[in-house]
């Protein structure tokens, strides 16, 4: 019997298509005084849109084949406004005051290409922006899935889920944390919202118990993973294939799952924490997940 294949590359261009046109044609280059153009630089042409995807591949999976255009539309916003979130939170890191880095996305940081206070008010305006498009005017998103988007997206984003986790990871630098002390940080910086980019997909759908469990501890798992192989590229890539400078955990002495465990341990921690994420996946019940499957595989075995 013919076994059918799940291609993640076509998959992936279909969508990234949806959400790049989406994202070019919602952030107004007209912003005043340069602010347009530099939260444009800050979003468009580049990163590899790991969340928006996973937002995507959830609502595929809740959606069971079946049509919804409004709903279709609530997945693609919700998409776009995490990695909205996202790329806000990706100026900030690399300011002066938090990591200091000159190199994102293979390009000059925005505080290089625009100054520091421009860096800011891009960053204050994306955050602002992601709330504007998971709450359009007549649009057809039933109230009730508005308002969970939002609150799962600033549930992620604030004290906590990302910003909480950066003030660890600041408070952090020079100290030697513990292995639950330092997953929590990691949980928090960046697990949260990849975990809210699947649970913003499956609110774009009905989802029994068993499957929103499931497809938490999928995130939970995944969002861990994905810091822990960031760590470890940090120290085993160059920075002409990161986009961004490498090595800079070690020269601002932070703690990171290579510098507690060693980089062997490090990688099979990644790889026990895919068999988590498959894991929840199988427990969830539900079928069409190849897109959660694959993408949890990219995410660890990925080399940028
Ligand atoms: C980098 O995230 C920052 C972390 C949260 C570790 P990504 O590796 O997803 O960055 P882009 O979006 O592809 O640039
Ligand atoms: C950043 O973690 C996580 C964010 C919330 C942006 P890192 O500081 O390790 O991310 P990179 O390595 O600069 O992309
Ligand atoms: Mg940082
Ligand atoms: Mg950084
Ligand atoms: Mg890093």
């Amino acid at each position: 019997m013919a076994v059918a294949t799940f291609d993640l590359d076509t998959w992936t261009d279909a969508c990234l298509l949806r959400v790049e046109n989406a994202l070019v044609q919602w952030i107004d280059p007209q912003a005043p005084a340069g602010l347009g153009e530099a939260m444009r630089y800050a979003v468009l042409d580049g990163g590899k849109r790991l969340r928006p995807l996973l937002v995507l591949a959830a609502r595929e999976a809740v959606a069971n084949q079946q049509a919804d255009a409004a709903l279709d539309d609530a997945a693609l916003r919700a998409a776009c406004a995490v990695e909205l979130i996202h790329a806000y939170s990706l100026v900030h890191d690399d300011m002066p005051c938090m990591d200091n880095d000159v190199l994102r996305r293979g390009k000059p940081t925005v505080h290089v290409q625009f100054g520091e206070a421009q860096a800011l008010l891009a960053g204050d305006a994306l955050q602002a922006l992601a709330f504007e498009f998971l709450t359009p005017d007549n649009a057809g998103i039933a109230p009730q899935v508005q308002a969970t988007l939002c609150r799962l997206l600033a549930r992620a984003a604030g004290h906590a889920g990302m910003a909480g986790g950066q003030a660890i990871d600041l408070a952090s630098v020079g100290l030697k944390l513990n292995e639950s002390q330092l997953r929590h940080m990691h949980r928090l910086k960046t697990g949260a919202l990849l975990e809210a980019s699947v649970m913003m997909g499956a609110a774009c759908g009905q989802t029994s118990s068993q499957a929103h469990q499931g497809l938490q501890a999928y995130g939970q798992a995944l969002g861990l993973a994905f810091q822990v192989v960031d760590d470890i590229l940090d120290v085993i890539a160059d920075s002409a294939t990161l986009g961004k400078t490498a090595g800079k955990d070690a020269a601002n002495d932070k703690p990171t799952y290579v510098s507690l465990l060693g980089l062997e341990a490090a990688k099979s921690y990644a790889n026990q924490l895919l068999e988590q994420a498959l894991a929840g996946l199988a427990a969830s019940g539900l079928t069409h997940v190849h897109a959660l499957q694959a993408l949890a595989q990219r995410v660890v075995n990925r080399n940028t």
